[in-house]
Order: structure tokens, then sequence, then C-alpha cells
């Protein structure tokens, strides 16, 4: 990211005699951080710690106001930043001095220190803004959802440019808290532990904590009128769920998924290891959307996930993101693969489990189904393309890709790959690389042939060996028969495949 205004060979020695030592090393951060499918998305030049967000939301209007405080650290002798903002923005200090700030399209906001920040140097910014997030939409694309009684920050691959001002992209994560007033009656709903509600002069203040480090995409607010169900883990992590009292029909059947969510998440931690967060739960807004979101402790979910009865998938879809996807987040976003084939599996495991279908039987199911002209085919998962990042294929032919795994090294070294995977990279980054080094160091085998073909074949890749036999076994031109499961699982994404995709 570093970048320097002019070329030190340009510069004669008299030149450099004339500017002070230090002027002439600073340099402005990127307005980018380098992301290979969105090059707008995170800045660099500095590396966030911690957000604490103060806001306000009235939802009769839309309007949002508050105060950010972001705490980072320069990695690099910065002369300005950027910080990715929707809204409209009033006044900017660094480290308590009035900075200097412009927008600069919809989504940039230029900050120039009164003095520059040395590399290494602890910096506070701190940003007071209002605005009305319904009002904000880039390339036609808008993360905030306004319900009848509030609105929602839920979407990805950002959503935070629609209600703070952040480092807005995965590899740089940072700790939460998030304090909202909201009319009295009305509630304020965010990642990790409520430690606090009071109420005075006709608002109540919400506080949220989200202690462990959480990609801004994964930051959530959603305002509006709710049922709030609480309870404990075994291990005494708190749990909180959150029902918009409008969901009609669908209530019942969102409460029997939702109300779930330990059980699963107890299911998960024999799988992926130790749960990594300070707290569960998941909300239901009363939103249009039909798709959910992996929000980090506590994901979203459209009622519309639950409008043919309860679905539990969905529940295990998201909360096995919490692992892979949240506290190991991807190091880009064309590291998907990682993210959405796992959370995929981890719905073949539970239907394995509940004697719905094997993983094994989903595999070909997937496999025999998909014909080799069908252009699902020619999504590489490993690298699908900013068009193609929520693709069918990114989840389907991504979990195909962990069963290929699993046959190849077998159950024990597959489920040691699993579990040591989320240990070795809690809380930070890896990419698809990683993983493919990884499960070769664990398993002692070579696979990047395997991940090749799999990941980065813009074709139907040929039947596995086990899946050649069964087939044979089987009858090879009937149809296979669909595992029980396979409509619920479906419905984890088929239905916001319309609603996604937007460039920067
Ligand atoms: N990551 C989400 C999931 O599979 C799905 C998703 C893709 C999504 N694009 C989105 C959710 C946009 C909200 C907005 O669980
Ligand atoms: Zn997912």
């Amino acid at each position: 990211m570093h970048r320097r205004l002019i070329a030190p060979s340009v510069l004669t020695a008299s030149l450099v005699l004339a500017i002070p030592a230090s002027a002439a090393t600073f340099s402005p951060g990127a307005p980018g951080i380098g992301d290979a499918y969105y090059p707008a998305s995170g800045n660099g030049g500095y590396d966030v710690s911690h957000y604490d967000l103060r806001l306000k939301y009235q939802p009769k209007i839309d309007l949002l106001e508050g105060t950010a405080t972001i705490l980072a650290t320069a990695t690099q002798d910065l002369s300005r930043f950027n910080l990715d903002f929707g809204l409209g923005v009033s006044e900017v200090r660094v480290n308590g001095a009035k900075a200097k700030f412009i927008k600069e399209g919809d989504q940039e906001l230029v900050v120039t220190p009164a003095s520059p920040l040395a590399k290494g140097k602890a910096v506070s910014v701190v940003v007071r803004y209002a605005g009305k997030p319904s009002e904000l939409s880039i390339g036609g694309y808008t993360a905030w959802h306004r319900t009848p009684d509030g609105g929602v920050a839920a979407q990805e691959p950002d959503s935070a440019v629609w209600w703070f001002p952040s480092n807005d992209h995965p590899l740089d994560k940072a700790t939460y808290d998030v304090s909202v007033s909201v009319p009295d009656g009305t509630q304020a709903i965010s990642n990790g532990v409520l430690q606090l509600q009071s109420s005075k002069l006709g608002w109540t203040r919400y506080n949220w904590r989200s202690n462990k480090p959480q990609a801004s995409y994964l930051a959530t607010l959603a305002v509006g009128k709710f049922d709030i169900t609480t309870d404990k883990t075994a291990d005494g992590l708190p749990v909180l769920n959150a029902y918009s009292q409008d969901l009609g029909d669908q209530a019942g059947a969102a409460r029997a998924s939702i109300e779930r969510t330990t059980e699963v998440a107890e299911y998960l931690t024999e799988v992926f290891g130790p749960y990594p967060f300070n707290a569960l739960g998941g909300y239901v807004p009363n939103v249009k959307s039909g798709y959910a979101l992996e929000t980090q402790t506590r994901p979203f979910y459209s009622p519309r996930q639950f409008a043919n009865g309860s679905n539990v998938s969905v529940v295990v879809h998201e909360l096995a993101h919490q692992w892979y996807g949240d506290s190991v987040s991807v190091k880009g976003w064309k590291d998907i693969w990682i993210n959405e084939g796992f959370a995929r599996y981890s719905q073949w495991l539970w239907s394995e489990k509940e004697g719905e279908g094997t993983a094994q039987e989903l595999a070909d199911y997937v496999y025999r189904t998909r014909a080799a002209d069908d252009a699902f085919w020619t999504v590489k998962p490993g690298d699908p393309g900013p068009d193609k990042q929520f693709d069918i294929a990114v989840y389907d032919r991504g979990a195909l890709t962990v069963q290929a795994l699993r046959n190849e090294v077998g159950d024990e070294d597959f489920f040691k790959i699993l579990k040591g995977w989320t240990a070795k990279f809690a809380y930070g980054n890896a990419d698809v690389g990683d993983f493919v080094q990884y499960a070769e160091s664990v398993s002692g085998k070579p696979l990047a042939g395997l991940f090749d073909t799999w990941l980065y074949e813009p074709s139907k890749p040929g039947a596995p060996a086990a899946a050649e036999s069964r087939i044979a076994r089987s009858d090879a031109g009937a149809k296979p028969a669909q595992p029980k499961s396979w409509k619920k699982i479906a419905a984890t994404n088929t239905i916001h495949e319309h609603e996604h995709g937007h460039d920067h």
C-alpha cells in the first residue's frame, strides 16, 4: 500500500536538502486495501483495533446520528488516510485535534490530520455524523433495509458504509462497542453481549460489546420492535435471539429454527472445535429480502427463510460461518470458497447426522444432476470473480470439493483438518492457498492436483472414483434419488441469488 508522491530518483540532491527529512517520507494511505475483486474496499496505511459507536436512531424519519471513535495504529508514515463511509460528516478529529476532511465519491472519506502520523503511532479518530441510510445507494446496491418499524444493516461484501466509518475489509478486523439509543418500546440489536440497557426521557440505550476481532461486514445493526428470548449455554455464554413482532405466520417456524442455535453450536463444536465468540443468537427483522447472513455471534435471518416451515439447516449454515468466515476470515474476497464451501458442507454433515442423507449422497446428487454442459461447471469456486462470488457453484461445487478432500484423505485426517484449521487461524485471515497447504501438512499427501481440478477447472471434473463405483452399483442412467435434506439446504441460498452482486 505504500506509495510515494515522487519517486526518489527524480529528486535532485539540492531538492532533497531543501525538504525536511521527515516530510519527504510521509505519504497518503492508499484508498483501497488491495482486494482483487473490490479495489475501493478498505484502505491502506493504518490498522484498526477497536470501534466505539455511540448512535441514536429515529425510526420514523430514518435518521442515524452519532459519533464513531476509531482506535488504530499507523502502518506507514501517514500524511492522510481514507475511511470508507457514506453518511454526512460534520467533524473529524485525529488524536484530539480537528482534522481536514472531504468526501470523495459515495464511500470515501479522506482525512488529513493536523500533523502527520509516524509509522507505529497509536491514532484515535473521532467522526461525528448524521444521515438517512436509506438514501445511500451505491451503484444500485443498498445494505440498509428500511422496515416499517426501523431499519437493518446486513449485507455482504459490505454494509458498514451505510452506518459507520471504517476500514471496510475483512483483512482489518477489530473489536466493537456499539451503543444505540432508540425510542422506548423499540429495540436495537447488534453483535455480542448486551452489556447494558437503560432508559431515560423516552429513549432506551442498548450497549453491545463484541470482544473478539470482527470483520466490518459482520457488524450488524437492527432497530425495530422485537420479541427477545434469552438464555445461557452449558458453558455460560449468553444466548439472545430477537424476532420482529411483525413476523405474522412465520413467527412459529422462525422460533422453532433459531431457538435450536445452542444445540447446533454444540454439534458444530464437536466438528470445528471450541465456539470462538462471547455470545450466541440470531435475529429475524421484518425485511422483504430472502437471504441470511453470518453476522458475528448473531446471524441475520430473513423471514422468508421460514416461509415453508422451520429450517434448522440455515441455522447450521450461518453458525458454521462463525468458525469458517468469522473467526477465520478471507484475506480477499476471491477466497470466498473457504466461507461458503464449508458452510454448505456443514449442512451436509448435519443432514448426515440427522439421517436425512449422507454428505456423499448429497455430493452424488449435485454431481449427477448437473450435466456436463451446465454453466454451473464454468464457475471456479477458487476464483469465481466478483459477479459470481455467491453463485450456487461456490456453495455446491465448493462443498463437492470438500467431499473430494474427505474421500482422498479419509475421515480421520479430514476431521483433523476441519478442526485444526479453525484453531490454527482463529481470529485471523487465511486464503485458499493456506488451506491447501494446511490440508497437505496434516494428511501428508500432495493435494494440489485435487484442488486444481475442483477449485480451478472451468469444466465438470471427471467422476471421483468413489462416485463412479456407486453409480455403477446403482443404475447409472437413472435419476438419483433426492436426499431428504436437499430442499431445505438449497433454500439457504437460491432465495438470495438475484439480490447480491454489485460493483464498487
Ligand atoms: N454469506 C451469506 C450466506 O451464505 C449469503 C450472502 C451472499 C448474502 N451475498 C449476500 C447475504 C448479500 C446478504 C447479502 O450465508
Ligand atoms: Zn454462507
